[in-house]
Order: structure tokens, then sequence, then C-alpha cells
């Protein structure tokens, strides 16, 4: 059994420790693998009156099994790799199986270990290998994965009641109504279970994606896909709020998820609200919305600050202040108008006026080309964590759709809803709560 045991010791090795048993330290790393490094790292050494400074640490590991899943309260990453997948098996023991291998395989892939029995280059040369490869030596960059069920998991026109969970169901998800302007494109909707990894490296949150799919192989197949990205904080130590693809800060009065009052009330589902099989998870809203930026781009900078009511350089409310100062919206300006306009974006989305609705968004850039035109479409991949998802998202979708100046502006092109169930422990899986 030599043999075997060494095959076995290799594979459950950490990318990282491969690293470091392949004589790479970190630094190595980070010189070899990140194009910027060597600029930075002068920067830094200038910083350091040219003694070189330690290299800057990488996101660390963050736990896969917990009482939530990973990937909704931990800031966003720098990459997202989102998918849509839909289930082909019909059995509820199929189903079961098929949510095991998935959770001991993301539990693989958050810890950096290769994923199944021989990885990417320990199996025999005339087998294809278990895993891809492409994120050997690299770590974990922060990976999370994150799993949420469909309303079709639960029953859909065309499959019925295949895994016997239409009582399971609950009442809130269901594929979202049409808002006003909708422009949903036909196979960007919904999806039996998405998968969504956030790493700070593309190609970590790539290759999870990737080798689940592989995984799952015949038992389910992808429906559709997105990249998404925000700028790569870690790299620079930047604090400030990210800046989205029309240049404004982006996020700036999002639920602080260190508030646990208010992460209660907002965005952990409870047993008493109806499923309790819930009871710790949460539910997802997304949507893909595509943004008009050679308009946006034409537009003078008062018409920009004017739709969503904040300033383009700092992000204060234009009732004044600075960034986090919060919102006078009965204030007027010089010229006798609302200094805030009442149809701006964040007037409409205020809890002030919306009757106190707040969400957790978890909103990414995405850039693709359109083949079909030859134009640009980029926009925001818009994500957000709420407890209730009628109460909450729709609600406010409702509120934003009819009215906002940003409207002009965006189109929405791709949208879903999942229960995201709560997390595991080892030997555990997800979704457990619901199956079991
Ligand atoms: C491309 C589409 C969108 C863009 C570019 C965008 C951008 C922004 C910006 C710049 C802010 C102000 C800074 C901040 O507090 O984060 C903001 C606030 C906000 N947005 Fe959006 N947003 C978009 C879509 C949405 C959607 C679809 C929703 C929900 C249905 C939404 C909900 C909110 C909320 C709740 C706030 C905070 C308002 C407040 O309390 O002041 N946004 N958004």
């Amino acid at each position: 059994m030599p043999k075997t045991s060494k095959i076995t010791s290799a594979t459950n090795m950490s990318r990282r420790a491969l690293l470091g048993a392949a004589g790479l330290g970190a630094a190595g790393l980070g010189a070899a693998s990140l194009g910027v490094v060597g600029a930075t790292s002068a920067l830094a050494d200038d910083r350091h009156h040219g003694r070189p400074m330690p290299p800057a640490p990488t996101r660390p590991e963050v736990a896969f099994y917990g009482r939530s899943q990973a990937g909704i309260a931990n800031p966003p990453p720098a990459h997202l790799q989102f998918a849509a997948i839909d289930i082909t098996i019909t059995s509820r023991a199929a189903l079961i199986g098929l949510l095991r291998d998935l959770t001991q395989g993301a539990a693989r892939l958050t810890s950096a270990l290769p994923v199944g029995k021989t990885g990417a280059v320990n199996g025999p040369a005339a087998v294809a290998p278990e895993d891809t490869g492409e994120a050997l030596n690299l770590p974990t960059a922060g990976l999370t994965i994150t799993f949420g069920f469909g309303p079709e998991l639960f029953t859909s026109k065309s499959n019925g009641d295949r895994f016997g969970l239409a009582n399971m169901q609950p009442a809130g998800l269901q594929q979202f109504p049409n808002f006003k302007g909708d422009e949903l494109v036909a196979g960007r909707i919904g999806g039996d279970i998405c998968i969504q990894a956030c790493a700070d490296d593309a190609q970590v949150a790539m290759h999870s994606v990737r080798n689940l799919m592989r995984i799952a192989g015949s038992r389910a197949k992808v429906r559709w896909t997105q990249a998404g990205f925000n700028r790569a904080a870690s790299l620079n130590n930047v604090t400030t709020t990210p800046r989205n693809l029309f240049g404004f800060r982006d996020g700036t009065n999002n639920l602080n998820t260190n508030d646990r009052a208010a992460m209660d009330e907002f965005v952990w589902a409870k047993s008493s609200d109806g499923a309790a099989w819930m009871d710790g998870g949460s539910y997802l809203a997304v949507r893909q919305i595509r943004m008009l930026i050679s308009d946006w781009d034409d537009s003078v900078l008062k018409e920009q600050a004017d739709v969503f009511g904040r300033t383009k350089s700092g992000g204060a409310p234009l009732s004044g202040g600075t960034e986090f100062t919060a919102p006078d919206f009965s204030k007027l300006s010089a010229d006798g108008k609302w200094a805030i306009a009442p149809d701006s974006h964040v007037a409409l989305a205020h809890p002030q006026n919306n009757g106190g609705v707040r969400i957790l968004r978890r909103a990414f850039n995405y850039a693709n080309s359109d083949e079909a035109s030859g134009a640009a479409d980029v926009g925001l991949f818009f994500m957000s964590y709420q407890r209730d998802l009628n109460r909450q998202f729709v609600a406010l979708q409702c509120q934003l759709s009819e009215s906002d100046l940003l409207n002009e502006y965006i189109r929405h092109t791709a949208s879903a809803a999942f229960a995201v169930p709560p997390g595991t422990s080892p030997g555990g899986y997800i979704g457990e709560t619901l199956l079991a």
C-alpha cells in the first residue's frame, strides 16, 4: 500500500503546502503570479526606505462549514463566478447524493485541496485527471462557495414535484414578477441550483465552478453563467467603498454585516418565518443589469450626481456632509429644488422612503462582449441577500422600476431567486435540513 498512501498524502496537501514543498514561498507566489506585483513592490520598497517589505498578505482561508453558508456575511472579494444549473436526475436519493458530492467538493476547494482522490496530477496516466489543475499552487484567495435552491427545484411545470419537495417550498420563493422595463434574455432566468463562487483570484473562482460541474457530471447541466469583478482592494490595501462602472461609490449605505441585530432582522431566515428548514439561511435575489455606458459617459456630471442623489467624487449625499452623513431628503437647494431629487436612486432605495426595507447587497461589475451588436455589454451583476424576497427585494424593485432616474441608463437582462439554505458541518451536506 505505500504507493496509495503516497498519493493520498500528496492530494490531501493544500495547494499552499504543495507550494512550500516545491520551495516556492509566499514571496515567490506574489511576484510570479500577479503581473502587477513587481510595480507594487518597487513602490513598497521606496516607502520602506529601500528595504524590501514583507509580501502583502493574501486573503485568509474562509471556513466552509458553519451555521450559515460562507459567501453572504463576509466581505465580497475581487472576483465572482456565478452559475445557475439545472438538475437532470429525478430521484430524491440521487439529489441527496449529488448535494453530498458537491458539498465535499466545495469543502476541499475552499481549503485549496484538489478535488477527488487523485487530484490533478496524481492519477493514472491513462485516465483523465479528477481535478482540472489550473488552481494548483494557488492559495485559497478567500474562496467561498455558496449554494442556493431555485423555485423549480421544488416544483415546476415541466418536472412537477420530482423530488417530493413541493410542500417544503418557502411561500416567498417564486420567480420574480415582470418589473416595469424588464428586458430579460431567454435562457438567463432562474435555475434549479445556483453556485456563487467568490475569491480574490478569478482563476480560483473559475476553477471551483468548473470542477463542481465535473463532479456533478451528467447529473446537472449549466443553464447560464456570469463572471464578475470588483477592484482588487487586497492588492493595494484599498479601504474606500468600491465604485461601480458608472464611477460611483456603491455600497455606502449597505447593511453592516457586523451589526448582528440588523443581520438577524433583515438577512437571516428564521424557522418562525414559515420554512423551518431555512433557519440560518437567507434568500438571494440575482439581477444582471446592463449599464448603457455610452449614454452615461456623455451625460454631464450634475446629471450623473442627480441620478444617484450623491456626489461622484466622494459619494456624499447631495444634501451635504461626507460619504457617511445621513441624507436629508427635506433639504432644498439654493434654486428652491430638492437637494436630493425624490426620484433619485438613493431617495427611492433609502429605508426612510420605502417603509424601512433594508437588504444586504453583494454586487459585482461585469463586462461581456455583445456578440450580436459588437457593442460592450457591461453592467452590474446585482445580488442581494434578505430574509424575505417579497417584502424586501421585490418591494424595493417595484418602487425603483416605476420611477428611478437611473432607469434611463440601465436594463435588467437576467433574473433569478434562490433559497440559500443554512450551512453544514463535516460529514453533512448543504440542503440536509430540506432533504434529510
Ligand atoms: C445598475 C444598477 C444599480 C446601480 C448602478 C446602483 C448604484 C447604487 C449607488 C451608487 C448607490 C449609493 C451608494 C450606496 O449606498 O451604496 C446605491 C444605493 C442603493 N441601492 Fe443601488 N444600484 C443599482 C441597482 C439597485 C437595485 C436593483 C436595488 C434593489 C432592488 C438597489 C438598491 C439599493 C439600495 C437599498 C441602496 C441604499 C440606499 C440608501 O439606503 O441610501 N440598487 N445604488
